[in-house]
């Protein structure tokens, strides 16, 4: 197969994504989503700072691009994301709501976001990074009001408005099989237990290579991966990788992209081993364009294309991880 998401279909699973930032530049984009991606996840364009900078003032048409942009082009679309303590404007950060305001600032969000695309979202990341490292709770406006409540509250909501949707819980370093993956286990079972639904958790697979500065260990071996994907599929929901990149320490070399091509293979065959891992995204399509050197200086080289859209071995690893032989 010469196409990532043709192979994960033929697989029996359902998708293989990319984030996606529109630009109208990059002519090689587009053609590259259709041979390889059936999945787009809006890279910034849903997040609250773009989509209510004040309250009850809702700016969605480039949102709206997106959305309309899967449509055209038949593919399924993992919106991104509806209660997040980051991008989230200083109304709601430092608004002083109490309990109830809050939770009504919640649930107008929601009510425009979720209502506007109800069936169009493929998947709605619900809740986005809500746990430390050590799997406690993050401190945020929400945890801080609300408590844990706000949890079960937003995917509550999230279901009111769209009944189609597929919601999730979505965070990083969740891939390790550590306390902070049972912090995952902690709050799939918090949601049931107030009779909400909640059908799938994103890993979302940020992950080193190598070792570099800010990743002592590079990703996990596979039975760790596997482990991790089980921990929370095994309570009974969809689990998916949903902003999969491998970073490296920069300039690459042949051999690093040779370990590199190597944990994407990794990766995808821990997907594959577990049944209810139902596709994966990675968290753009160019070394160009990523967010990676921007936040680790000395890093990067992070996806499966290079700077100037050719393949490297990393693409190779990927897929043969997906094809399985
Ligand atoms: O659009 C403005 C531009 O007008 C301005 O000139 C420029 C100057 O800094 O900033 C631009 O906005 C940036 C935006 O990306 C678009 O490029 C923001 O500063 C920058 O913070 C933002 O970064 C995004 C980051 O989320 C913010 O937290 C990355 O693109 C995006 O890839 C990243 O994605 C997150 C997921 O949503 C959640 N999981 C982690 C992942 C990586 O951080």
């Amino acid at each position: 197969s010469d196409s990532l998401y043709k192979a994960m279909r033929s697989r029996g699973r359902s998708f293989i994504g990319t984030a996606l930032t529109i630009r109208d530049n990059e002519p090689a984009e587009p053609k590259i989503i259709k041979q390889d991606f059936n999945s787009i996840t809006p890279e910034n364009a849903q997040k609250w700072e773009s989509t209510e900078p004040s309250r009850g003032n809702f700016t969605l048409a480039d949102s709206d691009r997106y959305v309309q942009y899967a449509k055209n082009n038949g593919l399924q679309i993992h919106c991104h994301n509806l209660v997040w303590h980051s991008q989230l404007p200083a109304w709601v950060t430092d608004g002083k709501f109490d309990n109830r305001t809050l939770i009504q600032v919640m649930e107008e969000h929601i009510k425009v976001l979720a209502g506007r695309y109800r069936g169009q979202c493929t998947r709605w990341d619900v809740v986005n990074e809500a746990l430390n490292e050590d799997g406690t709770y993050r401190e945020s406006v929400w945890y801080n009001t609300i408590g844990e409540a706000y949890l079960p509250i937003a995917f509550r909501l999230a279901a009111k408005y769209d009944k189609h949707a597929e919601l999730f819980y979505n965070d990083y370093n969740l891939e390790y099989n550590n306390a902070k993956t049972e912090g995952a286990k902690r709050i799939v079972k918090l949601i049931k237990s107030y009779g909400v639904k909640i059908n799938g958790v994103g890993y979302q697979a940020h992950l080193a290579s190598e070792a570099t500065p800010t990743a002592p260990g590079a990703a996990p071996d596979q039975k760790t991966l596997e482990a991790a994907l089980r921990a929370t599929a095994d309570l009974g929901v969809d689990v998916v990788y949903t902003e999969i990149d491998l970073r490296m320490n920069t300039p690459a070399t042949p051999e690093k992209l040779a370990v590199q091509a190597a944990a994407y293979e990794r990766v995808a065959k821990s997907c594959l081993a577990v049944k209810r891992c139902i596709g994966m995204t990675v968290w753009g399509i160019s070394d160009k364009y990523s967010w990676i050197p921007g936040v680790f200086a000395g890093e990067g080289a992070a996806l499966i294309w290079d700077e100037n859209y050719n393949k490297k071995p990393a693409y190779k690893g990927f897929l043969k991880g997906i094809v399985g032989r």
